[in-house]
């Protein structure tokens, strides 16, 4: 048998996760869930979840993939038995659906790169009646979409086919920095901006009268949202881990994903929100899947150098959401190969055409993005983390806590701890947050949904 790859370095691992987590989730859906969820109120529930929840259920696929070295739908059949191979499928149709309309989220903001290449952003703005909301909705549905979710989808399945992992390394290394330091200018600047201080209360003076509440929409969108950022719910983590040497230590390989992860999401709302404020934009609840690119056109419009800027922003930012494509690609394609013994290239090429087609759709019409992007986070990733808590928690807590102790020491009570939190509270969580994102889901089927249908059909 050949050897199994295994990481070269410590941040060959660290990499590729903070690759993965890191994209999208964190530039453009970060903000304008925040939005809906009325900012700080939302902000304060997510960052509790990622603390509590999230950590111990990142572990938890981190044991999982590292003990059984194996695709996640191997992984969940060795450590669970037969009927796990069932969960280890939904992980692939959750892949499937996050994938689809992610590729055109990526392509719009191809396409705004490319208006940097253009011109400034006031004249691209110009041309829009001088309206970035017009500007949006003219680049994110239509023939613009389509191609570039044709391009966006290309560019995945070929580095997937070919394989390629030390591009996705160099990749990484470029880009979380210069993220980090274009949101850290913004940041600064925004806070120049007159008006803006609006947007600070907004976003960081959570009203907990708001949160008792809203809970149970904030519950679920703060679940989503959070499983969503840290590619935690359908087995990418589980991969990745399955690389892993047994030397090292997971909780603080852990601690740094998740550190990277929420400091660039928190950052983005400290960029997004003033700016927001300072042009007299205050319901940001509404801008929905436009809400950052509005903003942000708005802000390289303004700013010295922001032609330049901007461009540099886009393209970076459809960079990361390339890292992150890959790894969802990467296990709906590492399945196939594995469990069906077809070719690397056959598998990447097939799988990819098969999400590419599911994302068309949204490029006509944003309705199938909501469609979509609601049934994968508030559902499929919260049951996703759900089963693999029952996993770990009940059916091998054993074996787990003594996975996790290799490369820490013995945890004593620690390692207790862990499991216990996994087994009773955040099992229980997770099925109330399921129970709300399927009723949300329901009335959005039944709601908007069904309207759209009646208008269009
Ligand atoms: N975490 C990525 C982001 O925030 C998206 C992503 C990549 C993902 N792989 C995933 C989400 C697996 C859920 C599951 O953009």
């Amino acid at each position: 048998m050949v050897q199994r790859e295994t990481w070269a370095t410590r941040t060959g691992f660290i990499l590729a996760a903070v690759g993965s987590a890191v994209g999208l989730g964190n530039i453009w859906r970060f903000p304008f869930v925040t939005g809906e969820g009325g900012g700080a109120a939302f902000l304060f529930v997510y960052l509790l979840f990622i603390a509590l929840v999230g950590f111990p259920a990142i572990l938890a696929e981190f044991v999982v993939g590292r003990k059984t070295k194996r695709n996640p739908v191997g992984a969940l059949k060795e450590y669970g038995g037969g009927i796990w191979t069932y969960v280890g499928g939904i992980f692939i149709v959750t892949g499937f659906v996050i994938l689809s309309y992610y590729s055109v989220v990526a392509g719009w903001f191809i396409r705004y790169t490319l208006e940097g290449f253009r011109g400034s952003y006031a004249a691209r703005i110009a041309a829009y009646e001088g309206d970035p909301e017009i500007m949006f909705g003219a680049l994110s549905t239509g023939l613009d979409a389509f191609v570039l979710h044709t391009v966006f989808m290309a560019l995945t399945v070929g580095i997937v086919a070919l394989g390629i992992r030390q591009g996705i390394e160099l990749a990484v290394k470029v880009m979380v920095p210069a993220i980090i330091l274009l949101l850290l200018g913004l940041a600064v600047w925004a806070f120049t901006l007159p008006g803006s201080g609006g947007g600070y209360a907004y976003y960081l003076s959570p009203d907990f009268g708001a949160i008792t509440e809203n809970w149970a929409e904030l519950l679920p969108a703060a679940a989503g949202q959070a499983f969503f950022t840290l590619s935690l719910g359908m087995g990418v983590m589980i991969t990745y881990a399955s690389y892993l040497g047994e030397d090292r230590n997971l909780a603080s390989d852990g601690t740094a994903i998740i550190g990277f992860d929420t400091g660039i999401a928190f950052l983005t709302g400290l960029v997004v929100f003033p700016i927001m404020w300072a042009g007299d934009m205050t319901d940001p609840g509404e801008g929905g899947a436009g809400e950052i690119f509005v903003a942000l056109t708005q802000a390289f419009a303004e700013v010295t150098g922001g032609q330049f800027l901007g461009l540099l922003f886009f393209a970076t930012v459809s960079l990361a959401a390339l890292s992150s494509a890959i790894s969802l690609l990467e296990v709906v394609t590492s399945y196939v190969i594995d469990e069906k013994g077809i070719e690397r290239w056959q598998a990447a090429v097939g799988m990819g055409g098969v999400i590419y087609l599911l994302g068309v759709p949204v490029t006509y019409d944003l309705i199938f993005l909501d469609l979509l992007d609601l049934f994968a986070d508030a559902i499929l990733l919260v049951f996703g983390a759900l089963m693999l808590t029952i996993l770990v928690g009940w059916i091998a807590p054993k074996a787990a806590i003594d996975e996790l102790e290799k490369g820490i020491g013995p945890l004593d009570g620690l390692g207790q701890a862990w499991i216990w939190a996994i087994r009773v509270p955040i099992l229980i969580v997770l099925v109330i947050s399921l129970y709300l994102g399927v009723v949300d889901y329901v009335e959005f089927l039944t709601g908007p949904f069904a309207e759209w249908i009646d208008a269009n059909l």
